[in-house]
């Protein structure tokens, strides 16, 4: 409960509601409007979910103007700095970072459960050689379910543990044996010697014929940006996540739900259209012809990477993202990467310009993520699956707090009907 209100009062009567007020740790309070329909018998409409709380969360907090992402409290600059995507995986699902004991068991569950079931692996057969390893994950994933009837009870902790364990241990297997298929090469198993980081690597770059070494510089980078991609509070994907979830969905097809939203291009898939759009844009005389499109009202075309719904700042991700990129690009590709140079050119004019600058649109996470995996050697329609890969955490860390939430309820939003009044059914001969 809380002693701070706000007041109501609706036409046309003027009855006054008095409404809670309610305070988080940190941002802005909330107006609890849990039973303004059953008193007031009124909705309140917020297409997009601008201004909508949509659950109580200890998991991720993110503030829009100060530019803030924190994982259970940690900010993510000390994370990326000195974590790894395991210990972090293990802060987002058990909300305390891990002593080594505990880091050590969780690594080594993870490890051991990376194998999927042969079985799990015939359904690549069933895939045109050239879908899109997004179509592929969406599938996949979904059909693990298939498998694990021993674990689907989700009111069990132990068995919403061991869901957890698997999808974001398996994800990674399932994520290189989908661009396997695509250039025809036989799935690698995972080897349980490397870190995840690396496993996934081997798994993508590998081939039964040699072995295949990664390189310590690619693998600390991949882990780095598997960090950066854990979380995000309520996005549009973990938002899925979370109401396929709200029904007693089991996991793996809320998973498999979560990966269905972040494909689309203004979530996870804008960082597989940042490089399409700058290898259309092709060199920086052309930027100028770029930013009068994405400013002109009547072209619907977007600087793909730009703009958040939240960060009115800068992305502290991007920051960070931007850093790895040099440092990449100048150990393990073209320092001179063409691209690179057009990306930093972009960003220089973009956020210099007027429209941006008024819009507080700044490059977002997805605007270097594409540079870097491609000089990994990690192919463009593999790139959204890289953010799956490591938003699976995030995924599963808020489907596990909704659902041991003892108000866990369906999500079932209303509407505004803006359809026909009741009218009468007409014969066919009687219709225009
Ligand atoms: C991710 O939610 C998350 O946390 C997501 C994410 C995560 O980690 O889960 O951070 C990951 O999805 C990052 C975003 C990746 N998407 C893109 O880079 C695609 C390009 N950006 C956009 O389409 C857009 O900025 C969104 C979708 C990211 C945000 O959309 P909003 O909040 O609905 O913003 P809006 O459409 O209301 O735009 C506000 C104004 C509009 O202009 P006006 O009508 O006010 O004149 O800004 C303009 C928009 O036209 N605008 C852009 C723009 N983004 C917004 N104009 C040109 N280029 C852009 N990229």
């Amino acid at each position: 409960m809380t002693d701070k209100k706000a007041n109501l009062i609706l036409p046309p009567s003027g009855a006054l509601y008095e409404l809670d007020v309610i305070s988080g740790t940190e941002g802005p309070d909330a107006i609890d409007i849990t039973r303004l329909y059953s008193d007031a018998g009124v909705f309140t409409y917020d297409p997009g979910f601008v201004s909508t709380a949509s659950c109580h969360s200890s998991i991720t907090y993110i503030d829009g103007d100060e530019g803030i992402l924190r994982y259970r409290g940690y900010p993510i600059e000390q994370l990326a700095a000195k974590s790894t995507f395991v210990e972090v995986a293990y802060l987002l699902l058990y909300g305390e970072l891990p002593n080594a004991g505990q880091l050590s068991d969780f690594n080594g569950i993870i490890t051991r459960h990376t194998m999927v079931n042969e079985a799990l692996l015939r359904f690549f057969e069933g895939y045109h050689y050239d879908a899109h390893p997004m179509a592929m994950m969406v599938g996949v994933v979904g059909s693990l379910a298939g498998f694990y009837h021993d674990s689907l009870d989700i009111f069990d902790s132990r068995q919403r543990d061991i869901c957890a364990h698997r999808l974001i241990a398996k994800i990674p297997t399932i994520a290189a044996a989908c661009h396997k298929h695509n250039i025809g090469e036989p799935v690698m198993y995972p080897r349980n010697d490397l870190s995840y980081s690396a496993n996934f690597m081997h798994m993508l770059k590998g081939t039964p014929c040699e072995s295949y070494e990664v390189d310590p510089l690619a693998e600390r980078a991949l882990d780095l940006l598997f960090i950066l991609h854990a979380d995000h509070e309520q996005n549009a994907s973990t938002s899925t996540v979370r109401l396929a979830g709200s029904s007693g969905a089991n996991p793996f097809a809320c998973v498999s739900a979560g990966i269905t939203s972040l494909w689309g291009p203004a979530h996870g898939g804008a960082n597989e259209a940042v490089l399409t759009m700058l290898e259309e844009m092709g060199s920086v005389r052309n930027i100028d012809k770029y930013i009068a499109r994405a400013k002109d009202k009547d072209d619907p075309y977007r600087l793909m990477g730009f703009g958040h719904r939240v960060y009115k700042n800068h992305d502290p991700r991007a920051r960070i993202i931007r850093e790895v990129c040099h440092l990449v690009l100048e150990k393990l590709a073209d320092s001179n990467n063409p691209l690179f140079e057009l990306a930093l050119k972009l960003e220089e004019i973009a956020v210099n310009d007027e429209y941006f600058v008024e819009r507080k649109l700044y490059p977002n996470v997805d605007f270097y993520s594409g540079i870097i995996y491609r000089a990994l050697g990690i192919p463009d329609n593999m790139f959204t699956v890289m953010f799956a890969i490591a938003r699976t955490v995030g995924w599963v860390s808020h489907w596990t707090e909704m659902v041991s939430d003892p108000q866990f309820r369906i999500g079932r939003p209303r509407q505004i009907y803006d359809g026909a009044p009741k009218r009468d059914y007409s014969p066919i001969g009687e219709r225009g």
